[in-house]
């Protein structure tokens, strides 16, 4: 996702300075062209020939160093940079930074930087809370900076309590969030729903589907870092949430329902990814249900159709997208859906195409609006979330310019 991006990453004198060499690792990995700037003390904690061999280029450690070329390197480097993210930032470093400091290579580099910059503090707890920190921490985010929340926890020094560098991921989600991806949901809200739910048929038992949740997390996570505010309402999954979604976990049907109809008015997309359980026990036992010699016949009352419930509420300007899963006639069924539910999207996929469906890293999508049909090869669920996003957004600046018209 970084591909042709030049990000700055600065190391500070922290214990957590470890945790960037493999941020760098990952930003490697991810084709960003990768430019480390250490302070003094940040070198007393990993050694710059880490970096080097990381990123495959000098580490920067001297206001006079240089990289290539005989140019002024912190301003070259400033105009070259996507993005600048120091991690670990202390709290020495923010000072100077809040006060527009340059005294070694890494400050004048900031200063002279205009693309987004992010900072990730880690330092003890009582320094964090230090309110010539907070005001510095302040005084940045006025600035444009993104300031990173540290984790709490427990702390090299022994304490315990807020003042941890974040994980690698989540570092690494900030960076994607902040310069991957263009920002076309800005300002949009929009509601994932994702996973199976779980219908009891006694306190200890339940029906349920083999839905894993990917593919509602990954529409989740790609709709964040272009910008949207992200709602999952998601049901029962082994899977982490996806950062910068609020998530709302539900167990049955019935919670989806209550959930997602409460906030569906507020919503301009709407994306029903969830594999809801189209019957639930008619009643639920109280005590756990004893085995008899004879047959267990259960009987099954139907669920509320949430998709349907949205389709006739739908309000003017916003996009309702529906998923089908089928066994055959794929696109009729899926076409006659997107009618009957009143959406505007339908994503299809057939649980007889490999590569498709339930658990799998990938998946096979056909995307039905009520003009055209397209099928989409096999491709990671992350990128078929990014083509389905694509249609949404397209399909959003359509209705759009036909109510002005
Ligand atoms: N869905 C829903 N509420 C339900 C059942 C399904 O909102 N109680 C949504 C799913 O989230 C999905 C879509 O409806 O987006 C398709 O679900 P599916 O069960 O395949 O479709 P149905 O319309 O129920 O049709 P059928 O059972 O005939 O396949």
């Amino acid at each position: 996702m970084l591909k042709g991006k030049t990000i700055i990453l600065g190391v500070s004198g922290s214990i957590a300075a470890y945790k960037a060499a493999s941020l760098a690792s990952m930003l490697v990995k991810q084709h960003a062209q990768v430019q480390v700037i250490m302070t003094a003390n940040g070198q007393y904690f990993v050694h710059p020939v880490t970096f080097e061999q990381l990123t495959g280029r000098k580490c920067l450690t001297d206001t006079f160093d240089r990289n290539f070329e005989f140019k002024v390197e912190h301003v070259s480097l400033a105009k070259e940079a996507d993005l600048a993210i120091i991690a670990p930032a202390t709290a020495n470093v923010l000072a100077k930074l809040a006060c527009g400091i340059a005294d070694d290579m890494l400050t004048t580099t900031m200063l002279a930087c205009t693309c987004p910059k992010l900072a990730a503090p880690a330092m003890n707890t009582r320094m964090y809370e230090n309110p010539a920190t907070q005001r510095n921490l302040e005084t940045l985010r006025r600035d444009g900076w993104e300031i990173i929340e540290p984790a709490s926890g427990h702390l090299a020094c022994g304490d315990d309590g807020k003042g941890k560098l974040p994980e690698e991921k989540l570092l690494m989600e900030h960076i994607l969030r902040a310069c991957a991806l263009p920002h076309d949901l800005a300002g949009k809200k929009v509601l994932v729903t994702a996973g199976p739910t779980q219908e009891s048929i006694d306190p200890v038992r339940f029906i349920t589907n083999h839905s894993s949740g990917k593919m509602g997390y990954a529409i989740a996570r790609m709709a964040a870092l272009r910008g949207a505010k992200v709602t999952l309402v998601s049901g029962p999954v082994a899977l982490d949430p996806p950062p910068f979604a609020e998530l709302v976990p539900i167990v049955s049907a019935a919670d989806m329902f209550r959930e997602v109809t409460e906030r569906a008015p507020q919503q301009d997309f709407i994306i029903k990814a969830a594999a809801v359980a189209d019957y639930r026990p008619a009643s639920v036992n109280d005590e756990k249900t004893k085995k008899a010699e004879e047959e267990w016949l259960l009987p099954l009352a139907r669920t509320q159709d949430i998709l349907q419930y949205l389709g006739e509420h739908k309000r003017e300007g916003q996009i309702l997208c529906g998923f089908a899963m089928e066994t055959s006639e794929l696109e009729e069924r899926a076409r006659e859906k997107l009618g009957r539910k009143n959406l505007d999207l339908i994503a299809a996929n057939s649980l007889r195409v490999e590569g498709a469906g339930f658990g799998t890293d990938t998946n096979v999508l056909t995307l039905i609006d009520r003009e055209r049909t397209e099928h989409l090869e096999i491709m990671s669920k992350e990128a078929a979330a990014m083509r389905l996003l694509d249609r949404l957004v397209e399909i959003s600046a359509e209705k759009t310019k036909e109510r002005t018209e």
